[in-house]
């Protein structure tokens, strides 16, 4: 198994799940330059790390996050440029880019804090719970800033624009079934349920072929800009790609199970994995 050693991240993989954890709880995981430095570098690594099926980004010390940290990424660079655009390229690297482009689904677990620039990589993730008594709050308005990097451009593509001009120009903290509400997270399960509620959905993520979620999730995203007649296009080549990259051949693989084996239901479950006749069988769930 590989290591992860860092000073601000913790990376712990258990059962296919890769718990990554800001752990800088003193400071409710403000996010530092260093700290962004180690995420970055460690979720370029997970994603190619085949104990990694699911990635899933919490707080240590019951927080997810309390956002930039406003001594040492804002005032403490705003007289070292130099350092600062270092500290920003990978900080949305990791907050946007790479987990919204992530090849294996992720998960934001969502607990206490979740503040400002937090923002970012709560809606870069695949999915999002949170615990009913987490905060969240667009603060900038309250300090002097906009939603920046690209806070405020996540969260407009989110919510419906009433719900985020409201947060935004009043900076009021709102809990988790309100982040439901409005569409920011999935649900908002008690607090002491978090955990499980992350578990559960990270194992019906492994049921699927990991190739036809991979696909599936990228195509959702990027329809979102395209006009009719690309959506088509892409689609139909998407599911080319699929077909030719899909070591379990889930398509075929699902049609049989359903037509001559009758051994399952589509509209309630995925196709049994490691069941592939003629090639490879595997049930690893990577
Ligand atoms: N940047 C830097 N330090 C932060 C921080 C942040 N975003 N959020 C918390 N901290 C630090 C505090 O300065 C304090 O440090 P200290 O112990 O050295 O004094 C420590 O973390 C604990 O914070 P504290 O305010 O005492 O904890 P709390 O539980 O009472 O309140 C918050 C937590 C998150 C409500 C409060 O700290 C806060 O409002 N932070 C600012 C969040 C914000 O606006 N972030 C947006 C950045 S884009």
């Amino acid at each position: 198994m590989a290591e992860y050693k860092y000073e601000n991240v913790k990376v712990e993989i258990r059962d296919g799940l890769a718990w990554v954890i800001l752990n800088r709880p003193e400071k409710r995981n403000a996010m530092s330059p260093a700290l962004h430095y180690d995420m970055d570098d460690a979720l370029a690594r997970l994603e190619t790390d085949p104990e990694a099926a699911v990635v899933i980004i919490r707080g240590a010390g019951g927080n997810f996050s309390a956002g930039q940290d406003l001594k040492k990424f804002f005032r403490e660079l705003d007289t070292n440029p130099a350092e600062k655009k270092k500290a920003a390229e990978a900080a949305n690297r990791w907050r946007w880019e790479r987990i919204y482009n992530f090849r294996k689904p992720t998960i934001a677990m969502v607990e206490g804090y979740c503040v400002g620039g937090a923002f970012m990589q709560l809606l870069a993730c695949d999915f999002a719970i949170a615990a009913e008594d987490a905060t969240f709050s667009l603060s900038e308005v309250n300090w002097g800033i906009l939603p920046g990097a690209l806070v405020a451009k996540v969260v407009s593509d989110s919510v419906l624009p009433r719900h985020a001009l409201y947060y935004a120009c009043l900076g009021e903290a709102f809990d988790g079934h309100e982040a439901a509400r409005i569409g920011m997270i999935n649900f908002a399960v008690p607090k002491d349920r978090l955990e499980k509620a992350i578990e559960d959905l990270a194992e019906k993520l492994m049921k699927k072929s990991p190739e036809v979620l991979r696909a599936t999730k990228q195509a959702m995203r990027h329809v979102r800009t395209m006009d009719f007649g690309q959506a088509y296009d892409y689609l139909a080549e998407k599911g080319k790609a699929i077909r030719a990259n899909d070591k379990e051949d889930s398509y075929n693989t699902g049609l049989r199970q359903f037509l001559d084996e009758k051994g399952y239901k589509p509209t309630f479950e995925a196709f049994k994995r490691g069941t592939l006749i003629g090639g490879k069988a595997t049930s690893d769930p990577k």
